[in-house]
């Protein structure tokens, strides 16, 4: 078997109640978009008006049918040994125009998921926010308008209300600098804008509104845990020379500690402080922002790994008429002979999980964390299919295995690391990637009516589940 070695031991084991499972998003999966009282959020507007940005012209009315075929999953993420799932709430289903009327549906639904989950042995995790803005409060800015701040508090504090009695590990938000850089710095998620200012307000924003999130948690004393999931990229300098490592330090500030430092320590990083000063933008602040952030930090980290970062000193001066952006700072760097995922095009290199590991260890308290993503996405994955209809992801084990090897080597070094969710259980609907790249334990055929197959990596992550290791 290959989760063992030679003599059948069990030579990676994990600590008593580690969570294996995966993680998932409501837009992503749930498909039923605009039925049941849904509203409308960015991604159904987007598809609207721009189809073209989809890959195949493929759009999120219908992604994976979780909404249908919820029971189905869940059998199968119990069959493939799953103790503990990750899921969102959709925002635009449960409050159809972001603040105001609950929509029954939306809480049956979320109701039923949950009690199925539980009654399969599996722990939800729940995300309050995956990129999923209601469009009615995108016409008001989104995040760039602090009453929608304000909704989102609400938002959180009805779905506390609702499903906390079962639910006992929360999520703010997953991966928040990415509608920053999607939406407002690098054109892949709606609004489109290319504006650093607004940037900056929507990170402040959303960091605000997780603080705010974690107030009201506490207070309705409901003895679960809130935390936020970050996608903590490393920023490795292309060499050692102090413009390098500059170059490197400030990519970090940018895209990593903007928001794990006000999430763990509540402070933000002075690097960054200084540069929004010196440049002008920064973000409107109230009375009593800063010490809210401050007293509400998270109880517990999700960590996204895909991919390293690398950057280097800049190669020219940027040019002083170009839009403020972060690359201002540094350049992206090729390393030669780097290893890579040939079907999606990234870089594999799983000593960064256990770098971010040991940075949350050594600086950031030990904070309690776990893998939250972490996958490799396959395009045209359809060829790797045998003739028992099994797709044959030797690679995709491989990848799994050889992180958990640098994931259980920081646990052995005292890391506080509670588990590993893969990115995905079954293939979904990738924002503008939609089915292009496919991530999950379980195929999804669209071709019949998103027939499941469990893949050969589900089977495998079943024995590493039952054995606690491999
Ligand atoms: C992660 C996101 O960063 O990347 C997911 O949290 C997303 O929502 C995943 O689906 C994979 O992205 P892609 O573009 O390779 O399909």
């Amino acid at each position: 078997m290959t989760s063992m070695n030679s003599n059948n031991e069990i030579k990676y084991s994990f600590p008593e109640g580690f969570w294996w499972g995966s993680s998932a998003s409501a837009t992503q999966t749930e498909g039923a978009a605009d039925i049941d009282g849904k509203g409308k959020n960015i991604w159904d507007h987007w598809y609207e008006i721009e189809p073209n940005r989809f890959f195949d012209g493929v759009g999120p009315e219908n992604t994976s049918q979780f909404y249908y075929k919820y029971k189905e999953d869940i059998k199968l993420m119990k069959e493939i040994g799953h103790n503990s799932f990750r899921l969102s709430i959709s925002w635009a289903r449960l409050i159809p125009n972001g603040t105001g009327e609950i929509n029954p549906k939306a809480v049956e639904f979320y109701n039923r998921v949950i009690d199925e989950l539980l009654g399969n042995g599996i722990e939800p995790f729940v995300n309050l926010f995956h990129f999923d803005m209601p469009m009615e409060l995108q016409k008001l800015g989104g995040w760039e308008n602090r009453d929608v701040v304000d909704a989102y508090e609400v938002y959180a504090k009805t779905c506390f209300e609702l499903f906390g009695d079962r639910v006992k590990k929360w999520f703010t938000h997953n991966e928040p600098i990415v509608p920053v850089e999607g939406g407002y710095l690098y054109d892949f998620h709606y609004p489109n804008e290319i504006n650093f200012g607004k940037a900056v307000q929507v990170a402040y924003h959303t960091i605000l509104s997780s603080a705010k999130a974690i107030k009201v948690y506490k207070e309705l004393n409901q003895g679960g845990k809130i935390g936020i999931i970050l996608n903590l990229t490393p920023s490795y300098p292309r060499s050692r020379n102090l413009a390098d490592v500059k170059a490197s330090v400030l990519a970090d500030a940018f895209f990593n500690r903007s928001f794990l430092d006000p999430s763990v320590k509540g402070e933000f990083p002075e690097e960054l402080v200084q540069i929004l000063k010196e440049e002008g933008f920064m973000p409107a602040v109230e009375n009593g922002d800063l010490e809210l952030i401050k007293d509400n930090t998270v109880d517990i980290l999700g960590v996204n790994y895909y991919q390293p970062r690398r950057v280097k000193a800049k190669e020219n001066l940027p040019n002083p008429d170009a839009p403020f952006m972060p690359e201002r700072f540094f350049d992206n760097y090729v390393m030669p002979g780097r290893k890579m995922n040939p079907h999606r095009g990234w870089e594999i290199y799983e000593k960064g999980v256990y770098d971010i590991l040991v940075n949350l260890k050594d600086n950031y308290g030990n904070i309690e964390c776990f893998i939250s993503e972490n996958g490799m996405g396959v395009e045209g994955e359809e060829k790797f299919r045998d003739e028992s209809g099994v797709i044959q992801d030797d690679y995709r084990i491989e990848f799994i295995r050889e992180h958990l090897k640098w994931v259980h080597k920081a646990h052995q070094e005292g890391s506080n690391v509670k588990g590993y969710h893969l990115w995905t259980f079954m293939d979904n609907w990738s924002w503008t990637n939609a089915y292009k790249n496919r991530y999950g334990f379980v195929s999804v055929n669209l071709a019949k009516d998103g027939e499941r197959t469990i893949k050969k990596s589900g089977q495998w992550f079943k024995t590493v589940s039952e054995h606690n290791g491999f």
